[in-house]
């Protein structure tokens, strides 16, 4: 990954090919904001007028670039807009720094170095604004071409080294920030990559060497259960859903023990590697971005991973349910009937509700170790587009839960929302064969997202606390790149996950959060 590291260097000092200052929107036009006074001073008080000059407005996500003409050593400046003005007592808002950020070096593909004065105004600079736009900076440098042949590849090489500018007594707090956001960056990355990664290349056989691998090298412990281990310990939803397919099914446990020996939180993360809706057939476009569909299982895997990197003293537990969802002659059937983890029946009335079969097996497994909070991530329905879109993911369960979890997610800028389980919609699974259908039997769509987390909830012990979330549209952005989110996987809820974790590990016993400006 690209290099990143604080600097107290004056512009007029610093070698490096671009830099990159904030525009905002202010009540008569563009205004440029506090990090930009050095290259102002070096256009003798012009920035602005050159800005407006080419266009610029200061809205969020605007990239505007010019030379310097031998005015400073950097050979371009690149203004990004952050939008509206924010007040000037108020420190910006992380998410829009962290966005602009990402859009920045989006804009400056195939640059060599660049420094950011986004958030170097004297001062005003926080732990948080360095954080954010480290995090920004790193993923907007990202792309995925592993597998594309050397000569087909002409793509402009990536970033090699970042500067953050900062005020010198900012300096040793900013490289602690920086070091967080390296970590929380190759988190994301690893989810992107993952998710951006077709089924030809990842099997759940080739996603648990992946786990083994990343956990290993991290200090986490891990166990695969194969196939055979898997029907031996009862889990009949997950071989269920991986029996129509060539490549056998896996779950993956692992565990980083940084606190007491039961475990603070138990991460649950959808595994499917490819959905192909199984008997009950997805139409050809519905299927085309089903890689999509193990974001939770790799969102897990990058969060214990990264709670291990980070050192928290919090265990955290996650379960990695991975099967590939195919037709064939041995697949699972419309009305076939599966015995689950624990006992439960299901009646399979649609074979495309398949993520709901592995959770339940990996929720029943993971609350065996009766874990503090059980937190599962799945990219569960389409039904969650339907309600909220394509950027936020819903969050639904026990009240304390989700509550966690939505805290968790305001505080890294992650778009997450509270949803209901109305009582009345859990009667439409009742199976008039087995102990529950998987969806309603007549295929009603009607609070499909809602519907899917009862499913879940007859899982989980009535005494656990426990929320579902729902990543179905944010894992993936299918539009065009914007601030920090690429096309393709966008590695969504992994720093949610994360600042979950940190919040379960208690406050940092040895910093505070503003940097002395
Ligand atoms: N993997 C899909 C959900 C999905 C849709 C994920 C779009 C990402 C983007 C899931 O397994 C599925 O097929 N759900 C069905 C459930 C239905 C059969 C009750 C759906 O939402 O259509
Ligand atoms: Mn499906
Ligand atoms: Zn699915």
């Amino acid at each position: 990954m690209t290099s990143i590291a604080p600097s107290s260097a004056a512009l007029v000092d610093l070698e490096t090919d671009a830099v990159v200052i904030g525009t905002a929107v202010g009540e008569n036009g563009l205004v440029v904001t506090g990090g930009a006074a050095e290259v102002d001073a070096a256009l003798g008080g012009r920035l602005e007028a050159v800005l407006t000059a080419l266009g610029a407005t200061g809205k969020a996500g605007e990239t505007v670039r010019f030379a310097t003409l031998g005015t400073l050593p950097a050979a371009t400046v690149l203004a990004v807009g952050l939008g509206p003005l924010a007040p000037p007592s108020a420190p910006l808002d992380a998410e829009v720094l962290r966005r602009a950020a990402g859009a920045a070096l989006r804009a400056l593909a195939g640059t060599g170095s660049v420094a950011l004065a986004l958030a170097a105004a004297p001062g005003s600079i926080t732990a948080e604004s360095v954080r954010a736009v480290a995090e920004g900076a790193l993923l907007g440098t990202y792309s995925f071409d592993r597998l594309r042949t050397t000569s087909a590849k002409g793509l402009p090489t990536p970033v090699g080294a970042l500067t953050l500018l900062v005020d010198g007594a900012s300096l040793p707090l900013a490289q602690a920030e920086i070091d967080r956001a390296v970590v929380v960056a190759e988190s994301v990355v690893l989810v992107r990559d993952l998710v951006n990664t077709p089924p030809s290349h990842l099997s759940p056989a080739l996603l648990a060497d992946v786990a083994v691998e990343q956990a290993t090298a991290a200090g986490v412990t891990v166990e695969v259960l194969d196939e055979v281990a898997l029907a031996e310990g009862g889990f009949g939803g997950i071989v269920g859903v991986g029996q129509g397919s060539a490549n056998p099914p896996r779950l993956i446990r692992l565990e980083w023990r940084g606190g007491g020996e039961s475990s603070a939180l138990a991460l649950v993360g959808k595994g499917i590697t490819f959905d192909s809706g199984g008997l009950s057939l997805k139409p050809p476009t519905a299927m085309e971005w089903m890689k999509t569909d193990m974001a939770g299982a790799a969102a897990v895997l990058a969060t214990v991973v990264a709670a291990a990197r980070l050192r928290l003293p919090v265990t955290v537990t996650g379960w990695m349910p991975c099967a590939e969802n195919m037709p064939s002659g041995d697949a699972i059937r419309p009305s076939d009937v599966l015995t689950l983890r624990g006992g439960t029946r299901v009646e399979v009335l649609n074979t495309d509700a398949e993520g709901r079969l592995v959770l339940a097996d990996a929720l029943v497994r993971a609350a065996e170790e009766a874990p503090g909070l059980i937190v599962d991530i799945a990219t569960l329905t389409g039904a969650q587009i339907v309600s909220l879109g394509q950027r936020t993911s819903a969050v639904m369960g026990r009240d304390d839960a989700v509550e966690a979890v939505t805290t968790a997610a305001a505080a890294t800028g992650e778009s997450v929302w509270p949803m209901p389980l109305p009582p009345e919609l859990r009667k439409g699974l009742d199976s008039t064969v087995a102990d529950i259908a998987n969806v309603p039997p007549g295929g009603s769509r009607d609070g499909g997202m809602l519907v899917a987390a009862h499913f879940l909830a007859h899982f989980v012990p009535n005494e656990a606390s426990w929320a579902h979330l729902d990543i179905a549209g944010p894992s993936w952005n299918g539009g065009q790149p914007y601030g920090h989110t690429p096309k393709g996987g966008t590695g969504v809820i992994v720093r949610t996950l994360i600042q979950l974790a940190e919040d379960l590990a208690g406050p940092p016993s040895d910093q505070g959060s503003t940097i002395a400006g």
